[in-house]
This record gives C-alpha cells, sequence and structure tokens, in this order.
C-alpha cells in the first residue's frame, strides 16, 4: 500500500523542485469499454461489428481488466499512485430498460473496495462515451424521456458510490459526445451542414441535453450523500487564435467547449482535458500544424503547454470552482517522449498553482494501453499490454510518473 503523498524537502529549506499542495490527487485514468473487453451490450460494440467501415479494429478483450482490475489496481498502487479514475458501465449496469443488474453493481463495488483497499483513492465517471443498446436504439440523448432514464440509471448507482467515493465525474466530455452526434446526423443529411469550412458544430440539441443531465446527475448524487464531489470532464481543445483572429476563436471555442464549461460553474470540481492545441485562422477555420511540428501516434502536434493555457482557459470561465487535470497524454512508441511531455505538462501545472489556480489533480490518460475507439495503434499506456497474454508492464513512464506522486516535488529541470 503506498504511503500518503509524503513531501520530499532538502534538510533544512523548501523542497529542491516545484512542490504540488498537500492531498494533491496523483492518479491515471481509463475507462471502461477501452480496457474491460467484451462490452457487447453497448452501441460502441454494435458500431464496432456494423462493417460500415468507420472502425479499423473492434474492441473485442481489450485490456481484459473486467477480470484483472485488481492487477491493475495493485500495480498503480504499488507504482506510487495515490487515486485511480475509472468507469462504470451503464450497458452492463441496465442491460435492458428498468433492469438493473445486481451482479454487475456488486462487481462495480468491489472495484471501489478495491482501489480504497490499496490506498488508491477512487474517481468513478459515470458515463464515458458508451451507452447501452435500447438507449442508443430509441434515439439517444435527444429522445422524448432520455433525461429520466439516465437520471434513473445514475440513482440506481447509489450501491457503487454511495460511499467511500469522494470524486464522481457525470459525463466525460460532452463536447465530443455532441460533436459524434453532429458528425452522424451529418452523414445522413450532408447538406445540413452549416459551416462547410470549419469542423462541425456540436449537435445544439445533444448539447441542451448533456447540460441538462450533467444537472440532473449532479442534484440526483448530492442527494445520494453530500460529500460527493461532482464535475464533469471536458475536451479542451487548446483553440489559440492566429494573429487578428481573437474574436473568430473564441466564436469558433464557445458552442464547441465554453458552454460547457460554463455549465460547471455550480459543480464541486471541473475535470481537465487536454492533448494538444488548435490553432484558429481569421475565418475561425483550424490551422493545421506545420510539416515540421512533431506529432504523435493519433496525428496531433506534440504540445505539452496545452494543459497550462486549457487550465487557464476554464479558470476565467468557472472563477473559483477547483480544477483537476482528469485526463492529459501522448500516444507514442517511445516512452522518453511520454516522459518529455508529462514533465513540460507538470510545468503548466506548477506554473498555474504559483499563479494561484486551484488545481487539485493530475490524472494521467491513460494507465493501460487501451482501445483507442476503434484502434489498438495508439499507445497512450504507462502500462504496457501484450494483448494475446493480456500480460502487463509498466513502462519507464509509470516508475518516474508514480515515483513524483510519492514525492509530490517536480524536480527543477
Ligand atoms: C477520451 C479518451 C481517449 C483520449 C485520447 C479523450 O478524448 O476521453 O477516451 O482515449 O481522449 O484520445
Amino acid at each position: 500500500m503506498p504511503a500518503a503523498n509524503a513531501r520530499s524537502a532538502t534538510p533544512d529549506g523548501p523542497p529542491d523542485g516545484l512542490p504540488f499542495p498537500e492531498g494533491f490527487l496523483w492518479g491515471a485514468s481509463t475507462a471502461a469499454h477501452q480496457i474491460e473487453g467484451n462490452n457487447v451490450n453497448s452501441d460502441w460494440w454494435q458500431l464496432e461489428h456494423s462493417g460500415d467501415g468507420t472502425i479499423a479494429e473492434p474492441s473485442l478483450d481489450a485490456a481484459d481488466s473486467y477480470h484483472r482490475w485488481p492487477q491493475d489496481m495493485d500495480l498503480l498502487a504499488q507504482l506510487g499512485f495515490t487515486d485511480y479514475r475509472f468507469s462504470i458501465e451503464w450497458a452492463r449496469i441496465e442491460p435492458a430498460p428498468g433492469h438493473f443488474s445486481r451482479a454487475e453493481l456488486a462487481h462495480y463495488r468491489r472495484m471501489v473496495d478495491g482501489a480504497l483497499e490499496r490506498g488508491l483513492r477512487p474517481m468513478v465517471t459515470l458515463h464515458h462515451f458508451t451507452l447501452p443498446r435500447w438507449f442508443a436504439d430509441r434515439g439517444g440523448w435527444t429522445a422524448e424521456g432520455a433525461i429520466d432514464l439516465w437520471e434513473r440509471y445514475v440513482r440506481a448507482t447509489a450501491p457503487v458510490i454511495g460511499t467511500g467515493v469522494r470524486h464522481v465525474c457525470t459525463i466525460n466530455e460532452p463536447n465530443m459526445i455532441a460533436l459524434a452526434d453532429a458528425i452522424r446526423r451529418l452523414g445522413a443529411n450532408p447538406d445540413d451542414n452549416q459551416e462547410p469550412s470549419a469542423t462541425p458544430l456540436p449537435d445544439k440539441a445533444t448539447t441542451d441535453a448533456l447540460i441538462q443531465a450533467h444537472h440532473r446527475a449532479r442534484a440526483a448524487i448530492h442527494s445520494l450523500s453530500a460529500d460527493i464531489e461532482v464535475g464533469w470532464s471536458i475536451a479542451n481543445q487548446v483553440y489559440q487564435p492566429l494573429p487578428g483572429a481573437e474574436s473568430a476563436t473564441a466564436a469558433h471555442s464557445h458552442p464547441r467547449e465554453d458552454v460547457f464549461i460554463e455549465a460547471a460553474r455550480d459543480d464541486d470540481w471541473i475535470g481537465v482535458q487536454s492533448y494538444t492545441r488548435t490553432r484558429i485562422d481569421k475565418d475561425g477555420r483550424p490551422v493545421p500544424a506545420p510539416p515540421e511540428a512533431e506529432r504523435t501516434l493519433t496525428g496531433w502536434e506534440f504540445y505539452p503547454q496545452a494543459l497550462g493555457h486549457a487550465l487557464r482557459h476554464t479558470a476565467d470561465i468557472v472563477g473559483a470552482v477547483p480544477l483537476i487535470v482528469t485526463e492529459n497524454g501522448i500516444a507514442t512508441a517511445d516512452d522518453t517522449r511520454r516522459i518529455a511531455y508529462t514533465t513540460g505538462a507538470l510545468q503548466e501545472v506548477t506554473a498555474a498553482l504559483e499563479d494561484g489556480l486551484d488545481v487539485r489533480g493530475y490524472l494521467h490518460w491513460s494507465a493501460l494501453d487501451n482501445y483507442e475507439w476503434g484502434s489498438y495503434k495508439p499507445t497512450f499506456g504507462l502500462i504496457a499490454i501484450d494483448h494475446d497474454t493480456f500480460e502487463r508492464t509498466p513502462r519507464p513512464s509509470a516508475a518516474w510518473l508514480g515515483g513524483l506522486a510519492r514525492t509530490g516535488v517536480l524536480p527543477r529541470a
């Protein structure tokens, strides 16, 4: 079991490096569909086997974490982490409308207890992209009665989250969910695209529904226990204006990101998720990174400074709401680049702390190599997975980041 964050200080002075606050959340994140395997009752499984040509490979067994979560948690705790963010799977918990599986609720409760027994504080996400097939088939978030059904599910998770869980994330990246809905609808009706020159706007009806769903979930969870701190996690695209593109960038950002951040103004915390930046020109169009830019396995520009921008942008909108980095990481085959990237990102966190931002934690994406929504090729894991044997092998970056978690100090560069 790891000791709680112990400060490393020089014998007669402050710590030799950039210190993080006491109680800072040092963790790693995962999502059920991406690691559990055989999530057969979900809309994503259905998509993976629909033959529609958009999916390179199906998730199948993933990392078999549905069975191997004790090993994953053992590793994270031994490495020095204090927090673990994982999601619970609505498609398993409510396989048919109104039928809640006691066995699956007990499964996820064992995970919560298993984390606590190992000294890992669980952060539980209630919805990370995957829906029960029946919910998707009846029209998803914008169908009549969808928010009531969602609230019923949230209330049904009480045995999992009701005790021992401090942080609950209602919905992961609602802005990406609303964007995916827009892309799906435009695929069916291309003439409806009002912004052919830019990335599509998130679907407005889905945006409104998700904000309502989040607020309903927050109230429902607070009625379960006043001790649970509720938030949601936004995909921060780090929109940066090219010269003269300030107002075009603000207009681009609002429906794609800011409206979701604004909806967190009364939350207990907000999750900041950042990977790279997106530069915007005067016409409000994203501009690709220059050809000489270093790119990661997802094709994104290597730009760890994005996290500082994301934290400050979020704080500008939410004011005093505490910030938690719930995802940040890099898909790479070269683990030294993962350490370099994460060092840069953590320097941004310390700079934000020094400027008075209330940053409460850093949870790296991801604990394990996982199913990256259509492909296993982009490897984000601190821990490598052999997909034939399911053997777990922590990479040097895992020991390095777990070591920082133990000391709570980022050595000066
Ligand atoms: C998502 C994760 C995903 C990661 C890297 C985030 O958008 O929450 O599920 O794997 O980014 O693409």
